[in-house]
């Protein structure tokens, strides 16, 4: 039975964490920064020297190919793939994982002369993480991306995607032109640390996803009155934080209450202007998420939160404005995917258990134009987006292979 080098996977694995990576550990490597980029050149070196050709569209996905050299519709190719940018202060697998088990699994079939039926491919999704938005790549690649306001796109940052993109030779305006000739991708598959604990906690080794959640994410901006923090009677105060505090504790609660059994939320960005000890705070922006797998509990959610939002502005004499930043669509997993997954993983001799993905992921808009499936490997301690994040090396080299065998099942059928 093929299988995949444990050992080199491993070594590709530890040479991409070298980019942005961090003295104790964990890699920062956003999406267009200079570590993303001078990452992005090494993997197409190592596609290149595993045998398969390269390319990379508009929007920057980065393509390795094994008896193609694009995606062009008139041999519909098996695609996998996942993403090389990370959050700050991100783990070393999140995506990586993915993107070079998958080119392991094309140089397994090149140097065994292995020929499907259908050509294969690997992808680097651009900014999974959504330094811009959300799962830019894959959404330009599928024809999501909204042309009109790719012009205005700005990180938390404030630096424009147009000026990254033009750093590393891109025209961002371009890159709606990425979406992929319809037919051209047979099926695709992801593999995908898990990023929570339920794996390892009932001692499964490989999760078959059902379907992955949607995220919405909103900025919101509240306006008082800047004052001097001393002088100031407290009674006369119209303090942004406080009302920015106000809001996240209440929209937890209402999530909580309100929301299904698997619904979430967090407020990880806050900003308060000008930002003083001294100075009572006159604006305050917070960027809240909430994430559910069914649409229509994340709508009404959003819609609660931004009364809510309202209530708390008028209770307090401020000002609001909701600003919708982002909102992917919940998907599923095509059946026939999933069961290709675990056919793999029975001949493999693999435990594997159906589950719902509660992050995010490129598959979800490949769902809209193909079938879509992802396998996740346990996570340690269930830890990700932090910089200790990691799984056993039994454990990637299970994934791989399990990824390898139902490449070649989709392949083949
Ligand atoms: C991607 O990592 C996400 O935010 O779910
Ligand atoms: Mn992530
Ligand atoms: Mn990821």
């Amino acid at each position: 039975m093929l299988s995949v080098s444990s050992t080199r996977l491993q070594r590709r694995l530890v040479t991409l964490s070298t980019f942005g990576g961090l003295p104790g550990g964990g890699v920062t490597r956003p999406a267009w920064s200079p570590h993303y980029e001078e990452a992005r050149a090494w993997l197409l070196a190592e596609m290149r020297n595993a045998g398969l050709a390269t390319w990379v569209d508009p929007a920057g996905n980065t393509f390795g190919g094994l008896g193609t050299t694009r995606l062009a519709g008139d041999r519909p190719v098996i695609l996998t793939g996942s993403h090389i940018d990370t959050v700050p202060e991100g783990g070393v697998l999140d995506g990586a994982l993915g993107v070079i088990a998958g080119l392991e699994c094309l140089e397994v079939l090149s140097e065994t002369r292995t020929a499907p039926k259908n050509p294969l491919a690997v992808a680097a999704w651009t900014d999974e993480e959504g330094r811009y938005g959300s799962l830019f790549g894959s959404r330009a690649f599928c024809g999501k991306l909204d042309a009109a306001k790719v012009a205005d796109m700005a990180a938390v940052d404030g630096e424009r995607l147009v000026d990254v993109m033009a750093r590393a030779g891109f025209d961002a305006r371009q890159a709606p032109e990425a979406r992929t000739p319809a037919g051209s991708v047979a099926a695709y598959v992801e593999l995908h640390i898990e990023q929570g604990p339920r794996l390892e906690e009932a001692g499964v080794q490989i999760g078959v996803v059902e379907a992955i959640v949607g995220v919405r994410r909103s900025r919101i901006i509240f306006r008082g009155q800047a004052d001097h923090a001393g002088t100031t009677p407290m009674e006369r105060r119209r303090d942004a934080f406080l009302a920015a505090a106000d809001y996240a504790l209440r929209a937890r609660e209402h999530v909580v209450t309100r929301g299904s059994r698997r619904s979430v939320t967090n407020v990880g960005v806050v900003h308060v202007h000008p930002g003083a000890s001294n100075i009572v705070p006159g604006r305050a922006e917070l960027v809240h998420e909430m994430r559910d797998p069914d649409a229509a509990v994340l709508a009404r959610l959003a819609q609660e939160c931004q009364a809510l939002a309202d209530t708390v502005a008028r209770e307090r004499q401020i000002a609001v404005e909701v600003v919708p930043l982002s909102a992917t669509t919940p998907a599923l997993a095509a059946p026939r995917v999933q069961s290709s997954i675990e056919d793999a993983c029975r001949a493999l001799g693999f435990t594997s258990q159906r589950m719902d993905s509660a992050a995010g992921h490129d598959a979800q808009n490949l769902a809209a134009i193909t079938d879509m499936g992802m396998l996740f490997i346990p996570s340690k301690g269930g830890r990700s987006h932090r910089v200790d994040e990691m799984s056993d090396g039994d454990a990637i080299e299970r994934g791989a292979n399990v990824l390898l065998h139902t490449l070649l099942a989709l392949a083949r059928k």
